[in-house]
């Protein structure tokens, strides 16, 4: 996969702009966290990449393809859709078995049953769920259930992996088994990760690179020991020392 480039975009509600951004660039294989305040406009970035928004105006590099997201037709985004995977903070899981759950996108895909089954285990064997493959995925506790829409996304090997807020909900054990996997994914699989979190410890510890998003624009980025240690703008030093007021 090349870069992600988003340029020229504005994100419009009613008369309110959420979004604008002159231009912004993922490298390849990066692992990226994006924080900000509630309502800033993190979660809109993420769908407008995952192309589930359409913009009044704005380009996409995507996968050495160029997008302009304002007239992109769904035949034309489905194929580069499928080369990503999106975890959002509350898992949906389907009216069926775990394997089922992780399979459906395999099946999709049109996979034989012989790669399915292989794919589906090692899937659910990195995020150690195995033994509930067979359980109905909808009695699952929350973070089982985090984790195999973590399986889901990632047996489909995506070469952008879109996250957002994904262990918000979660208890540290199983936060820890989320992030192992994701740098495990990141590590060998050379995924380029945007993360979006509230959990700024976390970003400090995933994230080679933070972007801080305030009011629809992203106001600093830099490398993550940099961003939390000599943050340049006063709204990013307040943000992280718990002093902004929004
Ligand atoms: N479909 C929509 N219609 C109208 N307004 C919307 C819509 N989606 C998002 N917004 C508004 O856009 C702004 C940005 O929303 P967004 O979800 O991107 O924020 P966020 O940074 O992800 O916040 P949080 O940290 O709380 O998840 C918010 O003010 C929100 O109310
Ligand atoms: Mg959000």
């Amino acid at each position: 996969m090349n870069r992600v480039e988003v340029r020229n975009l504005e994100v419009t509600y009613g008369n309110r702009t959420v979004l604008a951004l002159d231009r912004v660039v993922f490298e390849r294989g990066g692992f990226y966290g994006i924080v900000g305040p509630s309502g800033a406009g993190k979660s809109t970035l993420l769908r407008v990449i995952n192309l589930l928004e359409k913009p009044v105006s704005g380009q996409l590099h995507l996968f050495g393809e160029e997008v302009d997201l304002s007239t992109l037709s769904y035949a034309k985004g489905m194929p580069l859709q499928r080369q990503m995977g999106f975890v959002a903070q509350k898992p949906s899981m389907f009216q069926a078995s775990v394997y089922d759950n992780v399979a459906l996108g395999l099946r999709y895909r049109k996979r034989n049953r012989v790669q399915i089954q292989a794919l589906v285990q090692e899937a659910l064997d990195l995020v150690e769920l195995s033994h509930l493959s067979d359980q109905r995925a909808h009695t699952l506790s929350g973070g089982e259930a985090q984790r195999v829409a973590l399986a889901r996304t990632l047996v489909c090997e995506p070469s952008l992996l879109l996250l957002d807020e994904p262990t918000a909900s979660l208890d540290p054990y199983n936060i820890s088994i989320f992030e192992r996997v994701i740098q495990t994914i990141h590590r060998q699989k050379h995924t380029t990760i945007l993360m979006i979190t509230h959990n700024l410890p976390q970003a400090r510890r995933l994230a080679q690179t933070c972007l801080f998003v305030n009011n629809g624009r992203i106001v600093e980025r830099a490398d993550t020991e940099a961003f939390f240690h000599h943050p340049h703008c006063t709204e990013l030093a307040d943000f992280i020392s718990g002093r902004m007021i929004c």
